[in-house]
């Protein structure tokens, strides 16, 4: 199992969604060569999300030619029945949005007992409140800050304040953002209190993959 970020450990983990899917290989070097810490993989349904992205196959593709940690968001309603095709075709964390699961304990068992870390993800609206009682099942928090589904929207500034919160909940829980993640709204997750970034189209919109990611880092930084 892959080990999780410190509190003070910033990871930099690029969303797929935003490369360019005829030459995924290379792309996956250039962040690699970039400095990525974890690549993040963003599968959707056309249910829980009004898009649809990609899938087990890619997943499998993708793990034969990277030793980055994949990072697998699954924005799907009822995960549970293809846990196990993601933790097979290597996905080393998974990450259920807590609106898809009706029984969000037994899926984040599930997922332990697939050898994977365990990530629930909040849309916009959903409170840190649900999170209270499986904590103890929870390997990180995923807070979506713009609504799923899309890459290439705005931050939503209001979830600020639920990452500042989670923190001042949960001092040592590694938090992840994702949504409009860029050089300057970065600044605002990180001050709250994120440490693991996603970002899609504010690394690959950037001629220079590398000067993008150490942009978010140093941004991270001044914080
Ligand atoms: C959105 C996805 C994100 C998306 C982020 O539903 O979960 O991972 O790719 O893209 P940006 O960084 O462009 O907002
Ligand atoms: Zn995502």
């Amino acid at each position: 199992m892959i080990t999780l970020p410190e509190r003070n450990n910033v990871l930099i983990a690029p969303s797929l969604l935003s490369a360019d899917f005829a030459r995924l290989g290379q792309e996956v070097k250039a962040l690699e060569e970039g400095g990525a810490d974890w690549l993040h993989f963003d599968v959707m349904d056309g249910r829980f999300v009004p898009n649809i992205s990609v899938g087990i196959p890619v997943l499998k593709s993708l793990r034969a030619i990277t030793a980055l940690p994949i990072d697998v968001h699954l924005m799907i309603v009822e995960p549970d029945s293809m846990l196990p095709a993601f933790a097979k075709a290597g996905a080393d964390t998974l990450t259920v949005q807590a609106e898809a699961c009706t029984h969000l304990h037994r899926t984040l068992q599930n997922i332990h007992a697939l050898g994977c870390r365990a990530g629930v993800a909040l849309n916009p609206h959903t409170s840190i409140h649900c999170l209270e009682y499986v904590m103890e099942l929870v390997d990180f928090v995923l807070v979506m800050t713009v609504n799923p589904g899309f890459g290439g929207q705005a931050y939503i500034d209001s979830c600020t304040s639920k990452i500042a919160s989670l923190r001042e909940k949960y001092p040592d829980l590694p938090i992840e953002v994702d949504g409009g993640i860029k050089s300057d709204t970065i600044r605002r997750a990180a001050a709250a209190g994120a440490n693991i970034f996603v970002s899609g189209s504010g690394i690959f919109s950037q001629p220079d993959y590398s000067e993008a990611i150490q942009c978010l880092r140093t941004e991270c930084r001044n914080a």
